[in-house]
């Protein structure tokens, strides 16, 4: 199985993402700075992902922090958590790990008793226990999507919403990887995902180690693909999701769940909880992150653009709920109206 991000000998260690495909490179952290430098290059991507090496790298920061007493850890931790608040703004999974670390960090303090050393090690088995129960949410939106997934046919995936973008086994992808372990037998269309080629560098590299049949296309190809009646089914995951349904996911999804709906061919998103953010009314509340100018005028530090060109980056766009044929979550499978069935789901 990929362990994407994890804990090992004191330390946080992740899969190189810039790396692959390339070279597969698992780096070491020991100072949680550099874990938030990772998170904002890029070097672990994908919402929960995200959320998974925050957990682990504030419990990095508190485990290596010199605080001599529970108040001087406790300035550290406000300090570290804040430092990785900053990193990117969409991944609802961010927030709601630094949410949870700091009420774990609450109510530890209410036991009078506890040192500054068991405080300590405490959060990393809470940031450890966060990437587990990632994986498994994902293995539970698998048993809960697999049925949507076609046999014998193409369904179309973005970005990479894999084992990589989360602590394993994936969202969209672990939908597909879950139909595939149940027999069924399909067919994915990989979208290359400019600028950054998710799609091609990651997912392709992900269903071909499965030995799940891939065929990577430009972003541009995807509906003349679904016009001719060769894509079944879209699979895609999502960055951050309102109370009302609309999905923030990587640049390009809106575009092809238009396509979707003109080819009518549905549209399915997997996210965990905590990519559910029911304190946003609609999508038009979700921050979206704008990105370099380089990602876009360059492939591979080669420039593709004239120098100074204006460029327009948001690594992000929003869905709305009218597209989007269910959304599918470690909870069960919320269909229209998404406002009922997510808050039911959240009741669960
Ligand atoms: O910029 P990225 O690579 O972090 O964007 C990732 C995506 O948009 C994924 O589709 C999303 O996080 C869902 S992954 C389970």
């Amino acid at each position: 199985m990929i362990r994407t991000v994890f804990w090992e000998n004191d330390s946080v260690r992740m899969i190189d993402q810039k790396a692959l495909p390339h070279a597969e490179k698992v780096l070491t952290f020991k100072d949680y700075r550099k874990v938030a430098g990772a998170i904002r290059d890029l070097t672990v991507r994908g919402a929960p992902a995200i959320g998974v090496a925050a957990a682990l790298g504030i419990a990095l920061g508190a485990l290596k922090s010199p605080a001599k007493n529970k108040t001087q850890l406790k300035a550290d931790f406000n300090r570290i958590c804040k430092e990785f608040s900053r990193t990117r703004p969409t991944a609802r999974n961010l927030f709601w790990a630094i949410e949870r670390m700091k009420k774990h960090f609450s109510g530890l303090l209410e036991d009078r008793e506890i040192d500054p050393a068991a405080l300590r090690w405490a959060l990393v088995e809470e940031a450890v226990r966060i990437g587990e129960e990632d994986i498994e949410a994902n293995r539970r939106m698998g048993q809960f999507g697999k049925k949507f997934v076609p046999d014998n046919a193409g369904v179309l995936t973005h970005c990479n919403a894999g084992a990589l973008a989360t602590a394993g086994y994936g969202t969209a992808l672990g939908v597909l990887r879950a139909a595939w372990e149940s027999g069924k037998r399909f067919h994915v269309f990989a979208d290359e995902t400019r600028p950054v080629l998710q799609g091609a560098r990651l997912t392709c590299w992900e269903l071909m180690r499965e030995k799940i049949p891939a065929t990577l296309i430009t972003d541009n190809m995807a509906g003349f693909l679904m016009n001719q009646g060769r894509v079944k089914a879209v699979f895609v995951g999502a960055d951050r999701i309102a109370a009302n349904g609309d999905a923030a996911n990587k640049i390009g999804t809106y575009s092809l769940a238009v396509l979707a709906k003109e080819n009518k061919v549905p549209f399915y998103i997997a996210a965990p909880f905590s990519t559910i953010d029911l304190s946003l009314r609609s999508g038009k509340d979700i921050p979206i992150e704008m990105r370099p100018d380089e990602e876009v005028t360059g492939l591979n530090k080669a420039r593709t653009a004239p120098a100074g060109v204006g460029v327009f980056n948001p690594a992000f766009d929003v869905t709305p709920n009218r597209y989007i044929t269910a959304i599918i979550t470690d909870r069960g499978v919320a269909k229209k109206p998404f406002s009922r069935s997510l808050k039911k789901l959240s009741d669960k």
